[in-house]
């Protein structure tokens, strides 16, 4: 596999990630992994079947045996349809939580790896560049402010049907991000030889361009 090229997008919460990597991988005819869905659906597993998230084994064994399938733009946990499900704020806080725990970590890596396939992979989540693929042929590093980034979700939310408040969100994100950046295992950075992009006063669009730039770039190299 190590000849098949991997993208990879990593950022905090709402900065874009997932909206860009979907279009640079399609724009590339490359598959695409939203490593973040996989915790998400880990967190409405757990949630849904009581499991105690202060039980690290118990947790582990939820991600361990994970039932899940990805087709197009629909998630499937076991034969359910919890594209929208997973989306909800309290699953994002619960998936920044138990993602703190090594071996929840540890129980999604090989799922991950065997999203590389051929021609390519665009992967986002946290620790893209850092731990699952250190040898991504381009990393990417997205942020945006905390205030365009609680805009942005807010209106996502909103826009699915969820109730939302700004200044909870700004509240949620900030957590979640302290959360995400400050644990031992895998936290939030930039990996070495990331490319920072800044995209608080950009479109999605105009991110994508940058970043297919960067990759036809690297590409030559
Ligand atoms: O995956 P991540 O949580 O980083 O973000 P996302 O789910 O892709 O959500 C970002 C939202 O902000 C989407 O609704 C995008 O259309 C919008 N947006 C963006 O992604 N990038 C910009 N530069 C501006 C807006
Ligand atoms: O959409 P948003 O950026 O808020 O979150 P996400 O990418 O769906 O990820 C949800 C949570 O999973 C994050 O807050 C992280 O704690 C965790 N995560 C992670 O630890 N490592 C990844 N590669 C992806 C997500």
């Amino acid at each position: 596999h190590s000849h098949i090229p991997v993208i990879a997008i990593d950022g905090p919460t709402a900065s874009g990630k997932g909206t860009v990597a979907q279009k640079v991988a399609q724009h590339l005819g490359f598959h695409y992994l939203d490593s973040g869905a996989l915790y998400r659906l880990t967190a409405l597993s757990a949630l849904r079947r009581n499991t105690p998230l202060d039980d690290e084994h118990a947790v582990a064994k939820v991600a361990e045996h994970l039932h899940c399938h990805f087709s197009g733009a629909h998630i499937f946990l076991a034969n359910e349809d919890v594209t929208d499900a997973i989306r909800a704020e309290e699953v994002g806080n619960t998936a920044s939580k138990i993602a703190a725990i090594p071996t929840v970590r540890q129980a999604l890596y090989g799922l991950q790896l065997g999203f590389r396939q051929a021609p390519g992979l665009v992967a986002d989540g946290r620790d893209m560049g850092t731990v699952i693929f250190p040898h991504a042929v381009l990393k990417v590093f997205l942020t945006a402010s905390v205030e365009a980034r609680a805009q942005r979700r807010y209106k996502q939310l909103i826009d699915k049907g969820f109730s939302a408040n700004m200044q909870d969100l700004s509240k949620d994100l900030t957590e979640r991000d302290a959360r995400d950046t400050n644990r031992s295992s895998a936290p939030l950075k930039a990996a070495e030889g990331a490319f920072l992009l800044e995209t608080s006063e950009m479109t999605a669009d105009q991110a994508v361009e940058q970043v297919l730039h960067w990759y036809a770039a690297a590409k030559l190299v």
